[in-house]
């Protein structure tokens, strides 16, 4: 796997947000994650099977853990891929997910970008793809955070990060955190980057912050289709 750490923004109040977060995620809510008992019920038999045919080794996988998107998510996103697979996909906030969309790119050839700002999430992923033959799939990103603007001066979080190269055609969005930075940045950010038709999937959309985040790119960009085809999973087709 490839790590770009980005630098920090320059910003003072970039800066300090960004330090506020890390100190929060690392210093409280890792340790109370730990804490909590795993509340999903235990993949079925049929996924398993589905992820052993993709190469993922599952004993590793914290995908009964409580920051983590559920399986029927999971499969629903692999049927997306693998009737269009993407050329590049952006995943916005790593975990293990980012082994799921490696080892899919890994089968189907595309590039996987991940953005993520937590230490102990990008130990973890290395965990994951270590040793895999889908590593070599992934750029993960280590960003801090900056302060962003809609033209009409509205203002928003997002990660300091870098989205040149090719345009992605499929985004998953499930980082930064809602409860500490929110994931409305994502839409407004990585627009100019993307592909004449992109699948923008948001996961947890079940949730006030997230179906906010949808209210709020319907008004910036009304010529956006958003649906929930898969439930608590958003879907926005962006077709530039
Ligand atoms: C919902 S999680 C991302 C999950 C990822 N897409 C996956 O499927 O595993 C959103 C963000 O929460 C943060 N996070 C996850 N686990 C954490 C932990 N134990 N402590 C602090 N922050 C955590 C990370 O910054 C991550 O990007």
């Amino acid at each position: 796997m490839k790590v770009i750490e980005q630098p920090v923004a320059t910003g003072l109040g970039d800066k300090a947000f960004s330090l506020a977060v890390k100190t929060v995620q690392a210093g409280v809510i890792q340790h109370l994650d730990r804490l909590r008992k795993p509340e999903r019920t235990p993949y079925s038999g049929e996924f398993v099977e589905k992820m052993g045919a993709l190469g993922i080794d599952m004993r590793k996988i914290g995908w009964k853990g409580a920051m983590t998107f559920l399986p029927y998510r999971a499969e629903y996103l692999i049927r997306q891929i693998e009737s269009k697979p993407p050329k590049r996909l952006l995943e916005v906030g790593a975990g293990s997910s980012t082994l799921l969309f490696s080892a899919l790119a890994h089968k189907y050839g595309f590039e996987v970008v991940s953005l993520e700002n937590h230490g102990g999430t990008v130990d973890y992923v290395d965990y994951l793809l270590e040793g895999t033959p889908f590593a070599k799939h992934v750029c993960l990103q280590i960003c801090g955070f900056k302060r962003c603007f809609y033209p009409d001066g509205k203002a928003y979080w997002w990660y300091a990060a870098d989205l040149s190269g090719a345009p992605f055609d499929f985004v998953f969005v499930d980082g930064p955190m809602s409860s500490l930075v929110g994931r409305n940045g994502a839409l407004p950010q990585a627009m100019p980057y993307l592909a004449a038709e992109t699948r923008v999937f948001v996961d947890d959309v079940n949730r006030e912050h997230e179906k906010a985040a949808l209210q709020e790119w319907k008004h910036y960009f009304p010529e956006i289709q958003v649906d929930e085809e898969c439930p608590g999973l958003g879907r926005v087709l962006v077709r530039r």
